[in-house]
């Protein structure tokens, strides 16, 4: 590829691609607001937040604005690795526990937490195995339950995590999952999986995790957050990929609490997290969201291309989903 715009991109041959397939440029490639904001500031002030700047609370504010008031801390950081390894450790802070609940095919990064955390990863030919702190539970994926049974699905899924969590004498850290689980194959949690097991995993002293990396800012149409359309609060957001529409920037999301027992332990800092080039970038990106209306646009987009799949399945095509969607996990570069 030479050169992308918005929604296209470009090889060297004078070809243009649709790009359907890019997660990160998230308001279409070299979207003229979000440059002009990055090249702004960039002329102006970089530095890191052991400085004072109106950007970095502007953005925060306009960020938190769009959670629910009991989330109302955000820390940056420059991936979505990094926000998932700050959220683990704040877990493990908060909680003084270890173990951490995570699910089949999950992925949440490429630092050795994340590795920890991913069952993508560990539980690859090639990987590290499942650590003794790791406690693993089935993919609650509703068209991998039995056939016809599906509004049964997040109760049988959550029933046999709740068992496992039982059988746990370690106590509990965290419990960490995507809205849609990515590398399954975009396997989106069976309706009432969350709702029926979030109060079990804080009746064991833990915190839930919601990893918005691919599910938030607004793709998923009728959501902005993908916890949202399972009807649950997560105690630790953790945000990545779209965020700075290409450019390098992470977030964690929590409760005030949450974020008191952190501040309690070793200061917190980072060289470039929160620096005002990706505030300012990011909060193009939010004001691009808004003024384009590109939420509802998903939604009116997602809806067509979910029609036409659902009359490709009408043509047969579901018997293969199965074997179709195992090899795309495996083979997805993610
Ligand atoms: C769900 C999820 N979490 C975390 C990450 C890691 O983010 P990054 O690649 O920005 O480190 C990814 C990346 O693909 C992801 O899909």
């Amino acid at each position: 590829m030479q050169a992308s715009a918005f929604q296209y991109m470009y090889d060297g041959y004078g070809n243009t691609f649709l790009d359907a397939y890019n997660n990160i440029p998230h308001v279409g490639h070299g979207h003229p607001r979000v440059v002009e904001a990055g090249q702004k500031q960039l002329a102006k002030l970089n530095t890191n937040t052991r400085y004072l700047y109106d950007l970095l609370p502007k953005y925060a504010d306009k960020l938190l604005s769009k959670f629910p008031k009991s989330l109302d801390k955000v820390f940056f950081v420059n991936s979505g690795s990094e926000a998932n390894d700050l959220a683990i450790r704040m877990a493990q802070k908060h909680t003084g526990n270890k173990k951490i609940m995570v699910l089949e095919h999950g992925y949440h990064g490429h630092t050795q937490t994340g590795i920890d955390i991913s069952d993508y990863k560990f539980n690859n030919p090639k990987g590290q195995g499942q650590k003794s702190h790791i406690l693993k539970v089935d993919l609650p994926g509703e068209y991998h339950y039995q056939e016809g049974k599906i509004s049964e699905a997040g109760s049988h899924y959550a029933d046999k995590a709740i068992d496992a969590l039982r059988s746990n004498k370690d106590g509990l850290a965290a419990f960490i999952a995507e809205p849609i689980v990515g590398c399954g194959g975009q396997v989106p949690l069976a309706p009432g999986y969350l709702k029926a097991l979030y109060p079990e995993i804080r009746k064991q002293g833990g915190v839930c995790i919601s990893d918005e990396v691919q599910t938030g800012f607004g793709r998923l149409g009728s959501w902005f957050w993908g916890f949202e359309m399972h009807g649950i609060v997560p105690d630790i957001v953790v945000l990545g990929k779209p965020m700075g529409n290409g450019h390098p920037i992470g977030a964690v999301v929590t409760s005030s609490d949450i974020a008191t027992s952190f501040s309690n332990g070793v200061e917190f800092f980072s060289s470039f997290g929160g620096n005002p080039v990706s505030c300012a970038i990011g909060l193009s990106v939010l004001e691009t969201i808004e003024e384009e209306a590109l939420q509802e646009r998903a939604k009116t987009v997602g809806s067509y291309y979910k029609n036409l799949l659902k009359t490709l399945q009408k043509k047969g095509f579901s018997n293969r989903r199965c074997s179709w969607r195992r090899s795309l996990s495996w083979n997805s570069a993610y």
